[in-house]
């Protein structure tokens, strides 16, 4: 695959963690890189870290651009379509990251075919991050390519077929990383109150769950078959469970992530 040349519109926590994995990964060199960028500290941080080249405000160089990633905040949106308009040639790609902006709302305020919606989330800091992306009938095999190189450098990237892909991917991995902390949270509690250290109680949580996820990844079963090997009849951890059960925390659990979803459709209203 030929290395994209990629305009970054927006350096911020999620422009900003994309930007260093492709220059970190040589997905795309620095010197095919672009930023356009309003804060100039953000700006001279990114370029020192990547090499890219920087401006503060979008022009007619951003045409020269394979990919152009927008990676603004949702609410600035109606602004920065405008801005980049006048700039698109219609064999670039533009790739949203923006959560809840539809391509229908890409296709108007751009007057663009060549569409890309993306859900990452936040583990992309580490290169851990996961991605779910669908591509506009419109963009052509090569460029796909492109944006799934971009995207798997920042961790994982699941191409999708329809675009409630991306709404329903917002609510499980999207959102998903402030689940586990909410878990995270509640253990933190329960062990401080059976005595920890705060200190203690995070070092034995984190660990807990980092260990219980590479274990997953690792043994290729499914959770549930985890979870009843270490739950014998009369035991402590069927205690536990047997008092989620009853209380119904699966099920809130799940109508929690419905809930997430239906906002996101809403939102892509
Ligand atoms: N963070 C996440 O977990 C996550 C997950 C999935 C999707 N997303 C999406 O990622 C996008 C960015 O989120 P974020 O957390 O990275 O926000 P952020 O840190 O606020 O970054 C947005 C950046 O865009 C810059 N910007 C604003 N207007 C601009 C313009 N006209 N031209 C160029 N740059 C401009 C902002 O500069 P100023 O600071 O000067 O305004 C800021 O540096 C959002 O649409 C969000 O929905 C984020």
């Amino acid at each position: 695959m030929e290395r994209a040349s990629l305009a970054l519109i927006g350096g911020g926590n999620m422009g900003g963690a994309i930007l260093r994995a492709v220059v970190s990964q040589g997905i795309v060199p620095a010197e095919r890189l672009l930023l356009v960028e309003p804060e100039a500290e953000k700006a001279a941080a990114l370029s020192e870290a990547t090499g890219c080249a920087v401006q503060s405000k979008m022009d007619g160089r951003v045409s020269e651009y394979e990919l152009l990633l927008l990676a603004t905040k949702p609410q600035g949106a109606p602004l920065v379509l405008a801005e980049l308009r006048s700039h698109l040639i219609p064999e670039q790609t533009v790739v949203s990251v923006m959560a809840g902006i539809s391509l229908t709302t890409l296709r108007n305020g751009l007057g663009h075919e060549r569409l890309v919606r993306t859900m990452p989330n936040t583990p992309a800091q580490l290169g851990e991050g996961m991605t779910a992306v669908y591509a506009d009938p419109a963009v052509p095999e090569a460029s796909r390519k492109q944006v799934q190189a971009v995207f798997g450098a920042c961790g994982t990237c699941l191409e999708v077929d329809h675009e409630d892909a991306i709404d329903a991917a917002t609510a499980v991995s999207g959102s998903g990383p402030a689940y586990v902390f909410y878990l995270a949270e509640q253990m933190m509690v329960a062990a401080q109150d059976l005595g920890f250290s705060e200190s203690a109680a995070q070092t034995l949580v984190q660990k807990t769950l980092r260990g219980a996820i590479l274990l997953w990844e690792q043994k290729g079963v499914s959770a549930a078959t985890l979870r009843r090997q270490v739950t014998s009849p009369g035991g402590t951890t069927e205690a536990a469970v047997t008092h989620f059960e009853s209380q119904a925390v699966g099920q809130h659990l799940q109508e929690g992530l419905q809930k997430a979803y239906q906002r996101a459709k809403e939102l892509a209203q």
